[in-house]
């Protein structure tokens, strides 16, 4: 199903299962793959807990809607069977990107096993589009340079190596997803580690047209999330990187500053200059 941009645009999709990121929420952070596929598709089976309607819009007025919230995937995959096996293409929307926490493993399993075609095409994930609206780079030279993507133990159980206590102990740009149901223990299992002012972005459905951003010290991470009754698509971001304010114009840039651009660094693409 590997297709050139061109003939994804005017030619017919081909029958099989895209499985599309579809993105924090806002249509505009769709991928210009995700809007051609969803503007042809013949089926749309979409989370609609997770992906709001406005991201449909670029949908055929014939194309046939399915509402995947209330489903389970015993329900879900026979039906995109059906449809591929009478040659329809079909769209399995999921929100963000689908390399995390889409239970997308079992569906691809599935649809392998009954040998129907799939391609997924990436999304932005919520951890991507909170760093862009809080103006912030998650690794900062000589502050940090790793990020973690994790949640914490809930109905799915996190493995006991990936504890949220033993991430911590990295101090790194820390992505909490599926994790506002259980605030209060992971904010107890951060400051195993973290100091106790570390900045906290609390993002609520970001991209969506009521999304909130509060930031916050960490240790008042779950009072936040219970006063303002955050229980879904939540995300919260822990990082040194969140502290670092912007620079006003005409300081020095010296402290926090990546080598690559950086005049005395040369590269295979540029010699150093010499700025004494
Ligand atoms: C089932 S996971 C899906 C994650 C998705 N695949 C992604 O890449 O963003 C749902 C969780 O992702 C986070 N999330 C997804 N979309 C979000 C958004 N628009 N704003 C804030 N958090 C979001 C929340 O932590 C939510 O509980």
């Amino acid at each position: 199903m590997t297709t050139a941009h061109a003939e994804l645009q005017y030619s017919p999709l081909e029958p099989g299962v895209y499985i599309v990121g579809a993105g924090p929420g806002d249509p505009d952070l769709l991928t210009v793959k995700a809007q051609k596929i969803l503007a042809q598709a013949d089926v749309i089976l979409f989370a609609d807990s997770l992906v709001p309607r406005q991201v449909l819009k670029v949908a055929r007025p014939d194309a046939e809607i399915v509402q995947t919230a209330c489903k389970t995937l015993e329900d879900i995959l026979p039906l995109m069977i059906q449809r591929v096996r009478s040659r329809q293409s079909v769209v399995r929307l999921h929100s963000g990107d689908p390399s995390l926490y889409s239970a997308i493993h079992e569906q691809i399993q599935a649809l392998a096993a009954a040998a129907i075609p799939f391609e997924v095409i990436p999304g932005i994930s919520a951890f991507q589009a909170a760093a862009a609206k809080l103006q912030v780079e998650l690794t900062v030279p000589e502050l940090v340079q790793t990020i973690i993507l994790t949640r914490i133990s809930g109905r799915t159980e996190v493995p006991a190596a990936e504890e949220l206590a033993s991430l911590a102990a990295h101090r790194a740009s820390l992505c909490l997803y599926l994790s506002a149901r259980h605030v209060e223990a992971a904010q107890a299992e951060l400051l195993q580690h973290y100091p106790v002012d570390t900045p906290v972005a609390i993002c609520f459905r970001v991209g969506w047209p009521d999304e909130k951003i509060w930031r916050v010290p960490l240790n008042q991470m779950a009072a936040l999330t219970h006063e303002k009754r955050l229980v879904r698509t939540t995300l919260y971001l822990i990082s040194p990187a969140l502290a670092v304010k912007h620079q006003s114009a005409g300081l020095e840039l010296k402290a926090a500053r990546s080598r690559l651009y950086s005049p005395e660094h040369a590269h295979l693409f540029r010699p150093a200059q010499d700025v004494s």
